[in-house]
């Protein structure tokens, strides 16, 4: 969807920019072996553990595990999101980044520009004369400075205040309808957000890309908020990450509530490392912004029954993206916003710190709370989803928290250990990958050729099958083209546990280019007559490659750590390297 080829830059510059040359500039790099090393930049160390290989292009930590390419190393180093860290790059090595399209590329700025426009003018709204916004705001405890801030504004109640104020500065209306700012009746078009205040939502660079309007007081529906469109993708944004990111970094954590007033209300009272997830489910794409600035999270979610499903959810794609977490419930089912309110900063961050709990102890927690182990039969499934949960850990983990459980809930660790254990082989007999993929580079055509064939054929089994996409959502990788990741984007935002999709709403959150796309593939991709087994297919295909992929990378880290003097090394690392690459080496 990018008008910029971000990813022809990016091979131009794995190409032809040196890492060495690039980390060597930010810290002090010295000849080690056949690569370099330094006092790691990421974590605090007296002796180098921070080695940087410059013929694979990548760098890794032998104390603190970070790793990455020249790109990650710039986005992390420089706290820059991965287009920002692009163009750096771009700009200093004099790498022109191609326009793919025009067009496109005027139409993001249009909207951007509108947004800005709206925004400005709600904020002038609620901060230049006596309005319901503003009072209904600081009724909530919100100061100006607060409102300010975060470009909180208010929409008058007027019918076109809005569409007048955007028309007069050359807005037209097709753009102000496509955004979601104005809804269009009997062809009259007229403000959507009438009477509401209005949260901007503004992205990592500091663009406005969308809106969510909350009524004033009681009512339906609660927020509004503005369409999808290619400068807001629900998705992959954050709301507050715009203001809370450097305390992200700082804290070394982020905090995750639902709400916008959470957000604001947290931040206001001084914990200003939070994020909204605005009622959504968390995605990998989100996942990676968080990971971008810190690989730790604290869940703060409500503890209804929407606020436990939620964190559950959040915990698995967290953990698939890498990052440590841990959940709160604030009790007494009042939210983080007047928990804060009533009780302040201190009392939060004690709650965080004594009652937050490790996200395996809170899956533990959730599960042990929803059978009556008195009944030998429910504690027999009990055992059986224990050792499931135990099963998705690492082996380290897994037996420490084995010996906690058998422990508290006196079962015997040897049963228990087995359990485990039966599963994760009835895991491992799942349908074995056939064909074999070369290294995938983007230089290998023929490799790329398949990875595309697969994706369709993925969004065709999906199409036909909603359910389908449960699994898939665990493997972002299988989006491989631009536009499939934008199908991708939208599959996420309409996904629903057990319903089908409709093809005529992923068209509505779809481009032009896409909805061809989709068009093409209802056409052209076969399934044959057993859908299942296609998909089963597929997810081996995918499967597979990301044990290749991880078979090297290990392998790489090894070579790397050889040229390393010992005491460098943390030898738990590498034992826990060699584990891995043992096990999924004799996987097949
Ligand atoms: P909440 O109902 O918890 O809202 O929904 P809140 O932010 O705490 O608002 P207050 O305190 O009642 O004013 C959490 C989030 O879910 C999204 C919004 O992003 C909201 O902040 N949401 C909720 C919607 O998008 N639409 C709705 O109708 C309700
Ligand atoms: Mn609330």
């Amino acid at each position: 969807m990018g008008s910029k080829n971000y990813s022809k830059a990016l091979e131009d510059i794995k190409s032809t920019v040196n890492i060495v040359d690039v980390i060597g500039g930010a810290v002090p790099l010295k000849r080690a072996g056949s690569g370099y090393m330094a006092c790691c930049p990421f974590h605090k160390e007296k002796t180098p553990s921070f080695s940087v290989s410059e013929s694979k292009g990548f760098y890794h930590c032998f104390g603190c595990g970070e790793h990455g390419d020249v790109v990650t190393f710039v986005e992390k180093y420089y706290n820059l999101d991965f287009q920002g860290a692009v163009e750096k790059l771009c700009a200093q090595y004099g790498i022109t980044i191609e326009e793919t399209s025009g067009p496109d590329d005027r139409k993001r700025n249009e909207y951007y520009e509108a947004n800005r426009l709206a925004a400005r003018f709600f904020y002038d709204n609620i901060s230049k004369k006596a309005n319901k916004g503003y009072d209904y705001m600081a009724g909530r405890g919100l100061t100006a400075k607060t409102m300010q801030y975060f470009g909180i504004g208010y929409c008058p109640e007027e019918w076109t205040a809005l569409t007048d104020h955007l028309r007069a500065n050359g807005v037209s209306d097709r753009t102000m309808l496509e955004l979601g700012l104005c809804s269009e009746k009997n062809g009259r078009v007229y403000d959507k957000f009438r009477g509401r205040v209005i949260f901007p939502i503004i992205n990592v660079r500091g663009k406005v890309i969308g809106f969510g309007g909350r009524i004033i007081g009681q009512g339906e529906p609660k927020y509004l908020n503005s369409n999808e469109s290619s400068v807001y993708l629900k998705k992959q944004n954050l709301y507050g990450i715009n203001r809370s990111k450097d305390a992200i970094v700082r804290e070394k954590y982020a905090i995750v509530v639902e709400g916008y007033m959470d957000c604001v209300s947290l931040y206001q009272s001084g914990i200003e490392n939070v994020v909204a997830s605005c009622g959504t489910a968390l995605t990998p794409e989100q996942a990676k912004l968080i990971n971008r600035y810190a690989k730790k999270v604290v869940l703060c979610y409500d503890s209804d029954k929407a606020g436990i499903a939620a964190a559950l959810r959040g915990i698995d794609v967290l953990r698939g993206a890498g990052i440590e977490v841990r959940v709160l419930n604030v009790d007494d089912g009042k939210d983080p916003d007047e928990y804060i309110r009533k009780h302040g900063r201190e009392a939060f961050l004690e709650l965080i710190e004594k009652k937050s709990l490790p996200d395996v102890e809170y899956k533990v927690k959730i599960l042990r709370e929803s059978f009556d182990i008195s009944d030998s039969t429910q504690g027999i499934k009990f055992l059986k989803d224990l050792a499931g949960i135990m099963r998705s850990l690492s082996p380290v983990e897994a037996d420490i928290y084995i010996q906690k459980y058998s422990k508290e809930y006196s079962i015997s660790e040897g049963a228990l250990r087995r359990e485990v254990e039966s599963s994760a082989v009835s895991s491992k007999a799942a349908p074995a990958a056939k064909g074999s993929a070369p290294g995938k580079t983007p230089a290998d055509s023929a490799q790329f050729a398949r990875d595309v064939n697969l994706e369709r054929m993925i969004i065709r089994l999906i199409l036909l099958k909603g359910s389908y996409y449960e699994t898939i959502r665990d493997y972002p990788e299988a989006f491989v083209t631009a536009k499939g990741m934008a199908v991708n984007t939208a599959f996420e935002a309409l996904y629903s546990p057990g319903r089908d999709f409709d093809a005529e709403a992923l068209k509505n959150e779809l481009g032009e280019d896409e909805r061809d796309l989709l068009e093409r593939i209802l056409d052209k991709v076969e399934v044959g007559d057993d859908p299942d087994r296609a998909f089963e297919d597929c997810v081996a295909r995918l499967k597979e490659k990301r044990r290749k992929k991880r078979i090297r990378e290990i392998q790489d880290i090894l070579q790397m750590a050889d040229a390393l003097p010992e005491e460098a090394v943390d030898q738990e690392q590498i034992r826990a390297l060699l584990g891995e690459l043992q096990d999924i080496s004799n996987l097949k």
